[in-house]
């Protein structure tokens, strides 16, 4: 696991956006794995704009996103689908359908969960997948206590995660779904190449726990220490617990 504390937001998002150029250009039927949330962002708005303005194509790609909120109404603006619609699937040019994600609004999510990771592997399995990180230490909503071997399924989400989450709910935790579907732990392993993005102090003690915890289910992102080829992009703040932040700083 590869840990770089950058000077800011939109640094991590050009270089994150490099990688995922070069692949894209390597193999124009890349499979991404897409994360919701405020860190990805910055890189979005860079392959956008790479798309817009120097022809990055992602006609052949595929995307599958990692959670989404069950129940919540189809044309909710925090529905994760309308969200990666809005800030990268709908601003590219992928090809009908090759954005999948799994169905908050399915009769049985049971049932919807059981087919994501099939359609996953029948794609060929993630090629780059983006991750952010909970306060509590979920990646996708694999909230504490998730085990290594979990795949796409229903969870209940921690009070904490519902709390941290209120504020795009008009700051009404009563708003926010307590159910999500979400790929499990064993599948975001599978991903032959993760980036995980922290910024901000919010993020400081579950980045203590990756980087220098021992990896345990009470963290769920500490099982990243597994994967064979992760890199992790802090800024100053979400690095801020950690013994020896000048080991990691790059300019
Ligand atoms: C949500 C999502 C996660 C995301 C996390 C962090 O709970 N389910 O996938 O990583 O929020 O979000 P942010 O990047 O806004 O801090």
């Amino acid at each position: 696991m590869k840990v770089l504390i950058k000077p800011s937001h939109e640094s991590i998002g050009l270089e994150v956006a490099d990688s995922i150029e070069k692949l894209v250009r390597e193999n124009p039927a890349a499979v991404l794995g897409v994360a919701t949330g405020s860190s990805p962002l910055p890189v979005y708005a860079e392959l956008v704009r790479r798309h817009r303005e120097e022809g990055l194509s992602f006609a052949r790609c595929q995307a599958f996103m990692l959670d989404e909120y069950v129940g919540i109404a189809a044309d909710h603006p925090e529905r994760y689908r309308n969200f990666i619609d809005r800030f990268f699937a709908s601003q590219v040019d992928f090809a009908e359908g090759a954005v999948h994600g799994p169905d908050g609004l399915a009769e049985i999510p049971e049932v919807e969960a059981m087919g994501y990771d099939d359609a996953i592997e029948k794609a060929g399995g993630v090629d780059f997948q983006i991750l952010g990180v909970g306060s509590n230490g979920h990646i996708a909503f694999n909230e504490p206590g998730s085990t290594q071997d979990t795949r796409t399924r229903t969870i209940a989400l921690t009070e904490q995660t519902r709390t941290d989450n209120a504020r795009f709910f008009d700051g009404d935790v009563s708003q926010v779904p307590r159910l999500a579907l979400t790929q499990g732990l064993g599948t975001i392993m599978q991903s032959r190449e993760i980036v995980m993005i922290a910024i901000g102090e919010g993020k400081a003690e579950a980045v203590r726990e990756l980087v220098e915890g021992q990896a345990r289910r009470e963290w769920p992102v500490t099982i990243l220490q597994r994967h064979p080829n992760t890199t992790v992009y802090l800024d100053e703040a979400s690095a801020s617990l950690l013994s020896d932040p000048a080991l990691h700083r790059q300019a």
